[in-house]
């Protein structure tokens, strides 16, 4: 057997002299002033995502620092390197468009370069799942840093976070119940400080589910971007990675069957993003394992919304780490947990819970007898609307309406919903249903987060804060409304999506969790030989690589090719 290469050794080229090829690359890492002694320790890469277009990674430089002193201090070496970095507001056409090519050269680098172990830092929406889905493929020691939340703002004496309360005060303007001058003024305080979105959108809920996934260190999903205990679990991220790097706890003895099943019920039990599922799903394929929806939905009839944030309760994620964080969600939860779950810890995610500790009064975290809302937060919904599945987040859902019969008000695709909705032509009433078609991953391209499909104006002004909506989009996981998305499969290839016309009636049921389209088999299959839906495509670049090989929500989104070769199960097995 050959001998295992480590450190600056790693990776190594087979072709010519590898004893030349060492020699270079000391030679080179000298030119920064490194000793022979410094570059025998074990490597620790740090993957570095700050940005000047992102302020969700906006404390990276500090984050990196602690690292780097908790790496040295357990005798590492520690090695900072770049991988593009996303943000929501600064990714056209869609950060999720972006996520996949993040993922490949968060893999790619971790495989080119030399290291033992290696230290992820994310936390804007789609940067933590596409590290997690580099590391899953890349396959060495693994360890994800949460970049934090941000602090909360003050307007006019009411607290205020993004982007839940952003949608709010949009949505007054809108109505024209607040001025130009207030919408701008509200604007200054929306994000008080660096870090993540402070509800419970996408980037919490990754957070949380990498700590569930027992890919972060204990408490690792909580702190704030700019507080102590951030720069704290910074320090004890690089010191941990030393010790699995010594340990090989490769991301393949954490990322199990188990590891995704409590990832889904901490999903849940958070009222979490939707888009946690694509993303698990997405990481779950690249240990080849698919994530069973209608397990999912069984799983969300057992598992009470346990956590009271926006934007399906009230408080926001520094309110969470004050009660404790994650460990106290755990512990409410720990009946419903595989807890022989490995972490990056060396230990089970069971001997985390019990070394966390008792619990203390607080009123963020229910308790499992006194939820927030008594099923999960997601429903998967199936109909011939969407044979491959879709999902509701009824957490944030209207209750009069998850029920509900109405006429369809079809918009072709994303501008022409733009050039509509605000008309006062619109033939629309609030117990229509809304219907936007073309939004999926191949659609827009990407999937974009437009499934959170405003209020027509015409019904805003007439005081109507929801309606039924249906796309093959996606929602901000801080977006609330009876908001049907992830419709599967998507229109842009012929989904039965495709072919709703004005007028047809949908029923939802989220209590049969059907989604059906009131209209024949016959007269789709008709209206699909009179207008055959055109597959998009792209004539070079990463556009015809998405295009060409993006899979559906179902699939993760995921390109085909980056997923593993071999499926080997379904999460809960
Ligand atoms: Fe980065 Fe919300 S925009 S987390
Ligand atoms: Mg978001």
């Amino acid at each position: 057997m050959k001998p295992k290469q480590t450190g600056l050794k790693k990776g190594l080229t087979n072709y010519g002299d590898q004893g030349f090829s060492l020699f270079l690359r000391k030679a080179f890492i000298k030119g920064a002033g490194y000793t022979d002694k410094a570059l025998e320790r074990p490597v620790v890469g740090i993957v570095n995502t700050g940005s000047s277009y992102n302020p969700c990674h906006g404390n990276a430089p500090q984050l990196i620092e602690a690292v780097k002193r908790g790496v040295m201090l357990a005798g590492g070496l520690p090695m900072d390197f770049p991988t593009i970095s996303i943000h929501e507001s600064f990714s056209a056409p869609t950060s999720m468009y972006l996520r996949n090519l993040m993922s490949m050269d968060t893999e790619e680098m971790v495989r080119a370069q030399p290291m033992d172990a290696v230290v992820l830092i994310g936390g804007c929406d789609k940067t933590v799942p596409a590290q997690l889905m580099g590391a899953a493929s890349a396959g060495i020691p693994s360890i994800q840093l949460i970049t934090g939340s941000m602090l909360t703002g003050s307007h006019r004496g009411e607290r205020v976070g993004a982007c839940t309360d952003c949608r709010r005060y949009w949505g007054k303007y809108r109505a024209e119940e607040i001025t130009t001058e207030e919408v701008s003024q509200v604007n200054n305080q929306l994000v008080a400080s660096v870090g993540t979105c402070s509800v419970m959108g996408t980037a919490s809920t990754m957070a949380c589910i990498a700590e569930a996934l027992g890919m972060t260190v204990p408490g690792g999903a909580s702190p704030p971007a700019v507080t102590a205990d951030r720069i704290r679990v910074a320090e004890e991220t690089g010191s941990r990675a030393v010790q699995m790097a010594h340990d090989g706890l490769t991301i393949d003895k954490i990322l199990t069957p188990a590891a995704f099943e409590n990832a889904m019920r901490v999903l849940l039990a958070i009222g979490g993003s939707t888009n946690g599922i694509v993303h698990l799903t997405a990481i779950a394929g690249r240990m080849g394992l698919e994530i069973d929806l209608d397990a999912l939905d069984r799983m969300g009839r057992t598992t009470p919304v346990l956590l009271d944030l926006k934007p399906s309760g009230q408080h926001y994620m520094e309110d969470f780490h004050h009660a404790g964080g994650m460990a106290t969600l755990l512990r409410e939860l720990k009946p419903l947990l595989r807890l022989e779950a490995m972490t990056v810890t060396g230990k089970t995610l069971g001997e985390e819970i019990e070394l966390a500790g008792e619990g203390f009064p607080q009123d963020v975290v229910r308790s499992a007898d006194n939820p927030i809302f008594p099923q999960g937060g997601i429903a998967v919904l199936r109909g011939n609307l969407a044979p491959g599945g879709a999902i509701i987040k009824q957490s944030a859902a209207d209750a009069k309406l998850m029920e509900h019969e109405g006429r369809a008000v079809v918009f072709e695709n994303m501008q022409d919903m733009a050039e509509r909705i605000d008309s006062d032509d619109l033939d629309v009433t609030a117990e229509d249903i809304l219907v936007l078609k073309n939004i999926g991953p191949k659609g827009a391209p990407g999937m974009p987060e437009a499934g959170y499909i405003p209020i027509p104006r015409k019904l805003a002004r007439a005081g109507v804060k929801d309606i039924v909506r249906i796309s093959d989009g996606r929602m901000s996981g801080t977006a609330f409304g009876t908001i049907v998305l992830h419709v599967t499969p998507e229109a842009a290839i012929g989904g039965p999506l495709a072919y709703v016309r004005n007028g047809d009636r949908i029923r939802l049921s989220v209590m049969q969790r059907q989604i059906a389209l009131l209209v024949s088999d016959e007269e789709l299959a008709r209206r699909s030989q009179e207008k055959p839906v055109v597959i998009p495509t792209a004539e070079r670049g990463y556009a015809k690589l998405f295009l060409d090989t993006v899979t559906q929500a179902d699939q993760g989104v995921d390109f085909d090719f980056l997923r593993a070769k071999n499926m080997i199960g379904k999460t809960p097995e």
